[in-house]
């Protein structure tokens, strides 16, 4: 790869999302499940949840949003793909070089990543490593999820969080200067704490909310302020707040200790659910297809997730251009035609 060594910060220069077609509602899940609309929009924020339908397998979810993300990118070329995910369609090969072939990518360095809800996260650090070391000039970089693949069909504390979709950024060799430029990414795990939430082999997702909730929410506040004061900026300078989109209670807690009120927070969860690693890369594109996130806003990414794995970094908002119309692709069944 080339370049000026002083011109390799990692810089989000494209952004693109895919959800499916069908949306179930909590009138819906209370068909099946002992809850109820009001016990789920009261203690989560989620009113629907974007489910996929079973031909629909995560590669297809990842290769539309990354699709989205390249046409905005203007089909120049990448050198590495990663995909964070946490459902990946087998456990050998891994998803990502089916998501590279389909994308027409064959070649190009591509792999899995697994961090949970962080995983999102973990990628950016990783692209902007790959960046920096002169592997990759641009790398793209996806989160998707099939989330409700995971909880038993008859359990109430997990069916109506979890949903599925996809969103991916492409982050190109830039200045550290510019919009979009990531600040340090911070990182941490503890594995003292991995059976709050877990999918053993061959069961379903376990989960104890309540002591997650409040890890959450310290993990994010601490990894924010860290990835804040990084940055040399103040939690007074953020503009937007975009967790990890695992409950609107979590987002709320996390603004509120950090001192940034509701209207810097961005709160997408009540039409996706818990998408996982798809969830901070899904909150964007919805945030600027809404408007509330706009260029130059300076802007936290933090997430939180399984493992138990957390993290969080800066940027100032770049203009996005959306491919097309829109950022955002929906799908029904395979996307082999891709
Ligand atoms: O993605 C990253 C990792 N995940 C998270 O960060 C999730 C963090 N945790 C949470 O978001 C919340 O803990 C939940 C949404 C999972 C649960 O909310 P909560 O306010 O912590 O409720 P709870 O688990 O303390 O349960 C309160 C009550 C219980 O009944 P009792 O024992 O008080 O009689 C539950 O059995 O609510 C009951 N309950 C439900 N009731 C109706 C649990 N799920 C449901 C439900 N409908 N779906």
């Amino acid at each position: 790869m080339t370049g000026d060594p002083g011109e390799r910060a990692a810089v989000l220069c494209a952004l693109g999302a895919a959800l499916p077609v069908r949306s179930e509602s909590n009138a819906e899940l209370c068909t099946v499940l002992d809850t109820s609309d009001a016990w789920i929009r009261t203690r989560t924020g989620i009113a629907h949840r974007r489910i996929a339908d079973p031909a629909t397998s995560t590669a297809d979810l990842a290769t539309h949003a990354a699709a989205q993300a390249l046409t905005s990118w203007k089909a120049r070329p990448v050198q590495a793909l990663i995909l964070a995910t946490t459902t990946p369609d087998a456990q050998i090969p891994a998803t990502a070089p089916a998501v590279a072939a389909r994308l027409n990518l064959t070649g190009i360095a591509a792999f899995d990543l697994a961090a949970a809800c962080t995983g999102f996260l973990y990628a950016l650090a990783a692209a902007a490593g790959l960046i920096a070391s002169r592997t990759a000039d641009a790398v793209l970089v996806i989160g998707a999820d099939r989330m409700s693949l995971l909880p038993a069909p008859g359990d109430r504390t997990t069916r109506p969080l979890f949903a599925d979709g996809a969103g991916a950024v492409v982050l190109r060799r830039g200045s550290a200067t510019e919009a979009g430029a990531l600040g340090p990414v911070v990182l941490g795990s503890d594995g003292t704490h991995g059976d709050l939430l877990a999918v053993p082999h061959g069961g379903h997702l376990r989960m104890q909310g309540p002591p997650l909730f409040r890890h959450a929410v310290d993990r994010m506040c601490a990894a924010s302020t860290h990835a804040v004061r990084l940055a040399g900026r103040r939690p007074e300078d953020v503009d937007r707040l975009v967790p990890h989109q695992a409950n609107a209670r979590i987002t709320a807690a996390v603004g509120r200790r950090l001192g940034i009120g509701a209207d810097r927070q961005v709160d997408t969860i009540e039409h996706t659910g818990n998408t996982s690693a798809a969830s901070i890369p899904l909150a964007l594109a919805q945030a600027t297809v809404q408007g509330t996130l706009r260029a130059g806003h300076r802007t936290v990414l933090t997430a939180f997730g399984a493992g138990l794995t957390w993290g969080a970094t800066t940027l100032r908002w770049p203009a996005i251009q959306p491919a097309g119309h829109h950022l955002f692709h929906t799908i029904q069944g395979s996307a082999r035609d891709q």
